[in-house]
């Protein structure tokens, strides 16, 4: 047990509170709704990472109840409102937003020496399949403890987790993968605490990079995003001295913005890999304070009992609409246009052919 602590420590406090308070009871029985799916339309351009949900609007996203995690009754769902996930690639990024009505509550995390405890604040996961044995309900499923677990012993069991806790993370700015926790070689954020992480299964989850029993330095934090609340009237910049940002308890919606690159140069099997045309399996979860008493790791809600399919769709559907009328268009403009430089053309080289004849001859003798 001291040893799980001490590992841990390094991480945070709310990843040992999750590891040790992870175990359930009774069989896990999941019906997940065969009809939720999220699509990744392709539309370049669109979205801008700040954390505003404006740039969204006119797309679709799945509204989903949020259900405890380890004990998906409907009885228990979450009071505060729907959640919302969207998900929109530019083909080389791949962008997510989620939205979850909540009354604003904002509580700064404690900074200590390597750790930042959050617990106290709001925060969202997003989790993927890697390993195609990988199962959404306990985290890959892994049956290895924190002792045993290895690359080799769960391998096949992978799952990707992006992590935000906003209690260091200032609305609007951009956290995630920055070049000081990147040159370590993880997936830390020690800026604002939205890190890269994989796991097999609770007991073993860790950065990216870091491992059970080696770290290798090519680990990275591929993920940007931002956070807000519709609460908010400022949108020229809040810095650290404006915190809370607003009054606690208004009604509204609080929003996260997330992107990665649809590919990246992971090598260690500890980041999912998305491909146009393809589908991949996700999940996102949720945790809040309740009456100022922080969460603790395992007392999350989640959006379904199982993985929901992700789609990265062909870059077809926004433009394959749009694209031969425009060419058409464009094509026939250019022509016309062909023509009518051609007919000027010919007009002067005959103006120019015929006009030195009309020149009346004067005799050398007259000059
Ligand atoms: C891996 O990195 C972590 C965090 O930097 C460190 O605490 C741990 O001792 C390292 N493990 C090994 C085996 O080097
Ligand atoms: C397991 O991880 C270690 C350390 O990063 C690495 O050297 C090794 O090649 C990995 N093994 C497998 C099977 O991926």
């Amino acid at each position: 047990m001291l040893r799980v602590v001490l590992v841990l420590l390094v991480f945070c406090v709310l990843l040992i509170r999750q590891a040790n308070s992870h175990e359930e009871s009774g069989e896990w029985s999941c019906e997940s709704d065969s009809e939720i799916r999220v699509q990744a339309e392709y539309g370049p351009g669109l979205i801008t990472l700040d954390g505003h949900a404006d740039d969204w609007k006119d797309m679709d996203g799945f509204e989903f109840s949020l259900l405890p995690a380890l004990d998906p009754d409907a009885e228990n769902e979450y009071r505060g409102g729907k959640m919302t996930v969207k998900a929109l690639h530019d083909g080389r990024d791949v962008f997510f937003m989620v939205q979850v009505d909540g009354d604003y509550a904002y509580s700064k995390g404690i900074s200590g020496k390597n750790c930042v405890t959050t617990i106290n604040a709001h925060s969202v996961a997003l989790m993927f399949q890697i390993g195609e044995d990988a199962t959404y309900h306990s985290m890959g499923g892994c049956k290895e403890g924190f002792d045993s677990c290895t690359n080799k012993t769960c391998k096949g069991h992978e799952v990707d987790i992006l992590h935000f806790s906003i209690g260091n993370a200032i609305p609007g700015r951009l956290y995630g993968g920055n070049p000081i926790d990147n040159r370590v070689g993880n997936g830390g954020d020690r800026f604002g605490h939205l890190v890269d992480l994989y796991a097999w299964n609770p007991h073993c989850r860790y950065l990216d990079g870091i491992g059970s029993s080696a770290n290798d330095s090519s680990g990275q934090n591929d993920w940007k995003g931002a956070w807000w609340h519709s609460s908010f009237n400022v949108h020229s910049g809040f810095v650290e001295e404006d915190s809370p940002y607003a009054s606690d308890g208004q009604k509204g919606t609080f929003y996260f913005e997330f992107s990665r690159p649809l590919r990246t140069m992971d090598r260690l099997q500890q980041d999912v890999q998305f491909t146009i045309g393809g589908s991949s399996k996700m999940s996102v979860a949720f945790w809040y304070p309740v009456d100022g008493i922080p969460w603790h790791g395992s007392g999350h809600y989640s959006v379904s009992c199982d993985w929901v399919p992700l789609d990265i769709s062909l870059g077809s559907s926004v433009l394959t609409m749009a694209r031969p009328r425009s060419s058409v268009s464009a094509a026939s403009v250019f022509a016309l246009l062909l023509s009518v430089i051609s007919l000027c053309a010919s007009v002067f080289i005959g103006y120019w052919v015929v006009k030195p004849q009309t020149v009346q001859f004067t005799p050398m003798e007259n000059l």
